[in-house]
Order: structure tokens, then sequence, then C-alpha cells
């Protein structure tokens, strides 16, 4: 029997929403029932769009149907926001996005909620642009996030707060780190123009390439032999600030999938002593494929950061990498499931959980070496409060202020903060921090 996209769209939906599964995984398992490459793409664009866009059709949805419904029905709610996002979003016929949507509800054996998504639907269709004007009057709903993290956003960034909301609601592009011990940025262009794949260089990393469009990676020329990795041109810019020499130690304490520990080792000509610490076992296994493919060498510890007496007791490193666990707020615009999944307790939880992994590995670092603290997050209570507490608490510690021409930098506060969408970039934010000799 024929696969039917948006019926796997629905269930991947389903899956995210209503029993808190993570979108990648989801998406991986439901992609993979399709052998039709359009038919993925299709559903992929569904199901993210849906995603993304939940809290602005959730509430056109209340609009149109007062009453909501029970919570057995969900399944049932969630078609309405699949119709729902098929007709403002993208270019189906609206004669088929409602056709389609009503006829799930066999697939979902509710034949009784034939009649009310048919209402649905075509009462919107009917009253699109007075329903969306009243919507969109409030910015959680018009940029579709939940409302503690519009609030927050609003206030943190005052004069950028429009502009970050607009870009977590825009697909990603992809974008590869070419391995200069491998080859050079120009020569691995060319070898991707003569199989006609489009790409350009990345203004704001070096060894950056973006791909014009999505494909599978380990298709491309030269990445079995480890010429390149897949890595945002933000999380690019790590290594550049560490600045990795021959034989320095290096503690990278939160590692996997690691990233940055191959690029760490890359811009060293694969001579720094980097340690890489990851205290999830199952994610020991990404790190070290990643490492072996490179043809690169790290020593790799399973260990908790904040525990610093576990794992090489007897080490003061040149230079730490706190690549921090955070709310992943910076890369929202590749997986919006986070807008649904992350609470305000939760970044209280991961702020706490970072100063206690912050004051832990501070002694482990030598007097006059360098650390750098990074999230890929936009809330200042990871990033700029959280470093600035540091710095008050740590008499031996100074900011080293970071001159790029990347991100901004926010008055009176530490670090750097790329805002997601510029230049590109996913949000991000570092800071370099150095102890006193
Ligand atoms: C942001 S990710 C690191 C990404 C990595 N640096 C890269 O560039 O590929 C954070 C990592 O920290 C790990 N982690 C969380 N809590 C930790 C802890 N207490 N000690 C060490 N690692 C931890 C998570 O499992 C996750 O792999």
């Amino acid at each position: 029997m024929a696969v039917n996209s948006r019926y796997i769209a629905l269930k991947i939906c389903l899956t995210v929403i209503e029993h808190g599964r993570s979108l990648s995984q989801s998406l991986a398992e439901g992609l993979a029932q399709f052998s039709d490459r359009r038919e993925r793409a299709f559903t992929q664009n569904l199901v993210l769009g849906t995603l993304r866009w939940q809290d602005r059709l959730e509430a056109i949805r209340s609009h149109l149907l007062k009453k909501p419904l029970k919570a057995k029905d969900e399944d049932v709610n969630q078609l309405i926001l699949l119709g729902l996002y098929q007709i403002l979003y993208m270019d189906t016929p609206e004669h088929a996005a409602v056709s389609e949507t009503v006829n799930l509800t066999k697939s979902l054996k509710k034949p009784w909620a034939r009649g009310l998504i048919n209402g649905v639907l075509r009462t919107f269709l009917r009253d699109k642009d007075s329903i969306c004007e009243e919507v969109d009057k409030k910015p959680a709903y018009r940029y579709s996030h939940p409302q503690w993290f519009t609030k927050t956003i609003r206030n943190a960034y005052p004069d950028h707060w429009e502009q970050i909301l607009s870009a977590n609601n825009e697909p990603a592009p992809l974008t590869l780190r070419v391995n200069p011990l491998h080859q050079n940025r120009d020569a691995f262009l060319n070898l991707l123009s003569k199989q006609d794949v489009e790409a350009d260089i990345h203004p704001k990393a070096p060894q950056g390439i973006v791909l014009k469009n999505s494909l599978d990676v380990t298709q491309l020329p030269t990445y079995d032999e480890g010429g390149f990795s897949v890595q945002d041109a933000a999380a690019q810019q790590a290594a550049y600030l560490l600045a990795p020499q021959p034989n320095e130690f290096i503690l990278d304490a939160c590692a996997a999938p690691g990233g940055k520990t191959t690029h760490l080792l890359e811009l060293s000509d694969n001579q720094a002593k980097v340690f890489a610490l990851e205290k999830e076992p199952e994610r020991i296994e990404r790190l070290s494929e990643n490492l072996y493919r490179l043809d690169l060498f790290a020593e790799i510890e399973v260990g908790d950061a904040s525990q610093p007496d576990q794992w090489w007791p007897e080490i003061q490193f040149d230079k730490i990498l706190l690549d921090a666990p955070c709310s992943a707020t910076g890369i929202i615009r590749r997986h919006p499931d986070i807008k649904w999944h992350r609470t305000p307790e939760d970044i209280t939880a991961l702020t706490e959980l970072q100063a206690a992994i912050l004051q832990s590995i501070w002694p482990r670092l030598k007097p006059g070496g360098k650390l750098l603290y990074a999230t890929c997050s936009v809330l200042p209570q990871e990033n700029r409060d959280q470093v600035s507490q540091f710095l008050q608490q740590t008499p031996d510690a100074k900011e080293i202020p970071i001159d790029a021409d990347w991100g901004i930098s926010i008055k009176d506060a530490p670090g750097r903060q790329i805002l997601p969408g510029q230049d590109g970039m996913d949000g991000f934010y570092y800071c370099l921090i150095e102890k006193g000799c």
C-alpha cells in the first residue's frame, strides 16, 4: 500500500507534540518509509512548517473552534493544524488541502471528525484575512513562539527581538567545514562544482562552505576520507577563538559529538593534546567515529565535567573549551520542537548546571590559561548573566574582549552573541576568559 505523506506527517507531529519525543529522531524514522525523494521532501516540509508555526496555527484553530478538543483527540487537533498550514504556507491548491486533510479522518478511524474539520477549514478559507489579522496582534502568535520565550527575547534584545523570532522560523543552510589537513577550500569547491553541487564560501568562516541545496553529505566527494565535516559557521568560530597550538593541553569539557574537538585538532595540525570529556556514554561513539574518519587523535573519557576529580586528576590545561549543555534556543530554526520542549524550569536547571561546571573546571586551568565559554543559546541567563556572575565571583578570572566582524556585543555585558540568521549563522554565544598568573 502506498505511504500517505500527510498521514506520516501527522504521526510525526503527534509524537513530537503529544509524546514529547525529539523531532530529529521521529522525522528520521518517519521519512525512512519513503523511497520517493519528492514525497520525502514534501513530508519534511509539512512537518517542519507545522511545528514552526504551531503556536500561530493553534491560535487560529482556537479562533475557529471555541471549545477545545478533548486530550484524547489531539490527533484531530494536529490534523486541523496540518490543514491550516497547507492553506497558509504551501502552494497546495486550497480544495486539495481541505479534501486531503478531511480524508485522513478515515485513517484515524474518527469519522465523526470529518464534518468538523471540513467546517473549520472552509470557514478559515472564507475569513482567512480577518482571522489572521486578529491573531497576529499578539507577537507570540505572530512569530509563533511560546509567550514566556517571546517576552524574554523582547526584553533581552529590544532592537533585535523581531529579527530573532523571524529567523527562528526560516530554514537553516547546510554548512560544511573543510578539513585543511586534507584539502583547501577552493580545491573542494572545484570538486563540488564538477559534480554540479552548488556551493559558496561562508564570508565569516575561513573553512566554511555553504551548500545551496540540502543533500546527503555522505555522498559528496572526500567524505569517507575525512575531507570535511558538517558544522554551522557559528560553531566554527570556537576553535579560532581558542587558537590551539601544537603540544598545548586542551580540555574539551563537553565534547560529543566532537564538532569542535576535531576543529581544535585540525587547527593545531593534529598536534595539540586534546582531552575530550563527555558525560553521556552513548554519545561517545559519534565522537570516536568523527575522529576516526578525519584521522585525528584525542584522549576520550566518559565523565562529568562538574566532578573534575573523576577524570585526568593530575592534569592542568593550557586551554579549556566549555561548550556547555544549554537550551539550544539558538538553533530553533533547525529544531523547531525546542520551542515546545523547553520550559522556564529547564532554563533554571541548565543555568545551575552551567555554573557548577564553570566553577568546577576553573581550578584545572593553568595560570595564564584561557577558557572559552560557549552555548548555542540566545537566552541571557545562560550567556551574559551567567558569565557576569562567574567573573564577579572569581577574582583571578578576566574577560578578554572578542574583536570580531560577526555577532553583536551587548553594552556593559561580557562576551559576543551571534543572533540566529546573522550572516546565515546559528545563534551562539562566546566569552573568552583568562586566568591571572
Ligand atoms: C552542546 S553539546 C556539545 C557539542 C560539542 N562540543 C560539539 O561541538 O560537537 C553539550 C554536550 O555536553 C554533554 N554534557 C552534558 N552535561 C555534561 C556534564 N556534566 N559533563 C560533561 N558533559 C556533559 C552533553 O551530553 C552534550 O554532548
